[in-house]
């Protein structure tokens, strides 16, 4: 039988009326409209819905709804403040990772939960995380990552604001061979960006492909 339960999504109150076991990514994207979190696999594997619950990553396809009452949930959507891009996001901006784009929601909010963890992450942890992205971005995902880091001031911490990153068109041979994705993901390699996005193409970034 439908219940009624309360939470906060993207900073907006919302009640819904579900069944207690429902997924959480049904009722974000059937019953809310809020589309960034993608359906990939629905069994927790893919990561494509990847989220945050109480800033914590969650997989909302295994979370049920009774789970998130009183709580916090953050989806890509909510993840600019207002006009201005999470450096995480201008991070994937400017290193034009993405390609088709439906991992890269997930893979975004689970790049912000990484860096909330580990600050000052290393490609070790970079490659722990376990997106799947059937376009083999990443090479320029890795990239993005460390620029995030180098970006994001911590409390106590002075960092540059400048990015000690590279673009991946900028890459020798011998760099872009070292940044190959490890051999438990697929071995697509990223080609490498011939030109840079508009701005306009950035909205893709924030969650709305593929909805
Ligand atoms: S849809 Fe694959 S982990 Fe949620
Ligand atoms: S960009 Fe296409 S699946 Fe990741």
């Amino acid at each position: 039988m439908p219940k009624k339960f309360t939470f906060t999504v993207n900073g907006q109150r919302v009640e819904v009326d579900a069944e207690a076991d429902m997924p959480l990514l049904w009722v974000l994207r059937d019953k809310l409209g809020v589309t960034g979190p993608k359906y990939g696999c629905g069994v927790g594997v893919c990561r494509a819905c990847t989220s945050h619950l109480d800033g914590e990553e969650i997989q909302p396809c295994t979370v049920p709804v009774s789970e998130c009452d009183s709580r916090k949930v953050t989806t890509i959507e909510g993840l600019a403040d207002g006009g201005a891009l999470h450096p995480v996001q201008q991070a994937w901006v400017d290193a034009d990772v993405s390609q088709c784009g439906f991992c890269q929601p997930g893979q975004i909010m689970a790049a912000v939960a990484l860096l909330k963890r580990t600050p000052e992450p290393t490609d070790a942890d970079i490659e722990a995380i376990e997106n799947m992205c059937r376009c083999g971005t990443y090479p320029r995902m890795r990239i993005a990552i460390q620029a995030a880091a180098a970006m994001m001031d911590r409390p106590g911490q002075k960092k540059s604001k400048e990015p000690k990153r590279q673009d991946a068109s900028q890459q020798s041979g011998a760099e872009a061979e070292a940044t190959e994705p490890p051999a438990s993901r697929p071995t697509t390699q990223a080609p490498k960006p011939t030109e840079q996005k508009q701005p306009e193409d950035d909205e893709s970034l924030i969650g709305s492909l593929f909805d």
